[in-house]
């Protein structure tokens, strides 16, 4: 299944199963929860308040400036935000003094671990002869693009903007003014950034518009979303939508939604794939995390196939700010040649300091590492090892929980509250407390040295030798212990 792109072809050593998955994901929502005791709570509460002080001024003055006190979900942490002052391949250190093992990795981009030295220093080189930004057209923009398309041959031009939500913004933009269709497709679940069109269904399947306030029902109009895995229903709404406009895209994230929280069965992209050149709708893969993540040559690279649009995010500035864009098909493409002269026939972007020269050196030298180094297989067995070792755990101690990866993109599921149905009749009764019983978790294992995505999502990163992957083993082990002796 791997591609003859350098560096991609071992990412990802084994498909997870996804049907053997879901069934454990079904059993998981079904079964009691085994949550952490309240004698355990305390003892974790207790750890913050005797060695994450420092922490807890900070989020308190925070909290007075920064609405709900953090600027990004992804910093959110119970009993308080962990404030960050040092990172370093796969550690973290708090203000406190307490270092703990990255499985954030802000989230996605720093396949080569945090703060890596070798990129740093190009962009301090960088900085040292032009600064960050001057305006005019600047070599680094010119490499990375052109590096970004010998990764990805289906990017045959590439439009750098400041975010993954960018990204998807301007890709749904030229798919409409390109096919003159009028619909876009998006799978339940799926985070695409935050622009009017595209928060819809978010987090969990079915929720159509919950998350859109402050978003005129308008926006919305056009935007449908169809279960994970379902290609039936796909290619029956692009039927009916063919009636009604035709659809411009049918956007994925090809591991399935929200880094694979709902996997994607293996043909599940090359059947999207037909259906789109079926019905004239472009096919944009959403690679914001897996993009060079799951390989150099990303998810389609990895699977084999040739999306119109790919969105970009995160790691094509290696971890360095203003990261995003897209890129794809060439006719499709130019239509975002402009010029002053351009009026009233290009599609508009724009970003004062999109593709500046300090993100483009960046996400230049990241990219060469990751390719020079072998970081994305390298990340990848090392979320192997994770897996492995979080399976054995689970199942000595006999708990329901699951876990699966995609490589260095690892799923660990102990409330299972991100896998309730929406049509259950439980969910609403379910939902606080297997929230709650997340949020526990992941300031359990930050108390015991593991920093996660809120608690059911890893990245690996080439940071994480064995040694590093152990030690974390030993910590969810401790956890698990205490979820175990409450069951
Ligand atoms: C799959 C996916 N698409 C889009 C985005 C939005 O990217 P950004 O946060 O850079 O706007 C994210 C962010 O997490 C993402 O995970």
């Amino acid at each position: 299944m791997s591609s003859d792109i350098p560096g991609s072809g071992s990412a990802i050593s084994q498909y997870p199963d996804v049907p053997a998955i879901e069934q454990r994901l079904h059993r998981l929502v079904h079964s009691p929860l085994h949550a952490l005791p309240p004698d355990a709570l305390a003892r974790y509460r207790a750890w913050f308040e005797q060695h994450a002080a420092g922490s807890r001024a900070l989020a308190a003055e925070a909290e007075q400036f920064i609405p709900g006190g953090v600027q990004h979900n992804l910093a959110l942490g119970e009993p308080w935000p962990l404030a960050v002052s040092g990172a370093d391949g796969a550690y973290l250190t708090d203000v406190d003094g307490n270092q703990y093992i990255d499985f954030l990795q802000a989230g996605g981009p720093t396949v080569l671990g945090s703060n890596y030295g070798p990129v740093r220093e190009k962009v301090i080189e960088l900085l040292a002869a032009c600064g960050p930004v001057t305006g005019m057209l600047h070599e680094y923009e010119v490499k990375l693009a052109k590096l970004i398309h010998d990764f990805m041959p289906a990017v045959q031009r590439f439009r750098m903007l400041g975010s993954g939500t960018e990204g998807v913004m301007a890709a749904v933009r030229a798919a409409r003014a390109y096919t003159g269709n009028a619909h876009v497709i998006k799978i339940g679940g799926a985070y695409h950034g935050w622009s009017d069109q595209v928060v819809y269904g978010l987090r969990i399947p079915g929720t159509g518009t919950l998350e859109a306030t402050g978003i005129p029902a308008g926006a919305l109009e056009r935007t449908h979303e169809l279960a994970p895995g379902d290609t039936d229903a796909l290619a029956a709404l692009l039927e009916k939508l063919a009636e009604d406009g035709g659809t411009a895209a049918v956007i994925v994230e090809p591991v399935g939604p929200e880094s694979g929280t709902y996997p994607a069965p293996h043909g599940y992209n090359a059947a999207v794939r037909e259906l789109c050149d079926r019905h004239g709708a472009l096919l944009v893969f959403d690679e914001v995390v897996t993009g060079f993540r799951l390989g150099m040559g990303g998810a389609q690279g990895y699977y084999g196939l040739v999306p119109d649009l790919t969105v970009f995010g995160k790691c094509v500035a290696g971890g360095y700010p203003a990261a995003g864009g897209v890129g794809g098909r060439r006719d499709v493409m130019d239509v975002f040649a402009g010029g002053l002269t351009a009026a009233g026939k290009r599609v508009f972007v724009g970003g004062t300091l999109s593709a500046n020269p300090l993100s483009c050196a960046a996400g230049y030298h990241a990219l060469l590492e990751m390719d020079r180094t072998g970081a994305p297989a390298k990340a990848g067995a090392a979320g192997d090892r994770l897996r492995a070792g979080l399976d054995a755990l689970i199942t000595a101690r006999d708990l329901p929980y699951v876990t699966y990866n995609f490589g260095s993109i690892v799923h660990l599921h102990t409330s299972g509250v991100l896998h309730l149905c929406l049509d259950d009749p439980d969910f609403f009764t379910e939902l606080n407390p297997r929230l709650d019983a997340l949020g526990h978790m992941s300031m359990a294992f930050a108390a015991e040295g593991v920093i996660t995505l809120a608690g059911s999502r890893i990245y690996t990163s080439m940071a994480d030798t064995d040694e590093v992957v152990d030690q974390a083993l030993a910590a969810f082990d401790r956890v698990f212990a205490q979820a175990q002796a409450q069951a």
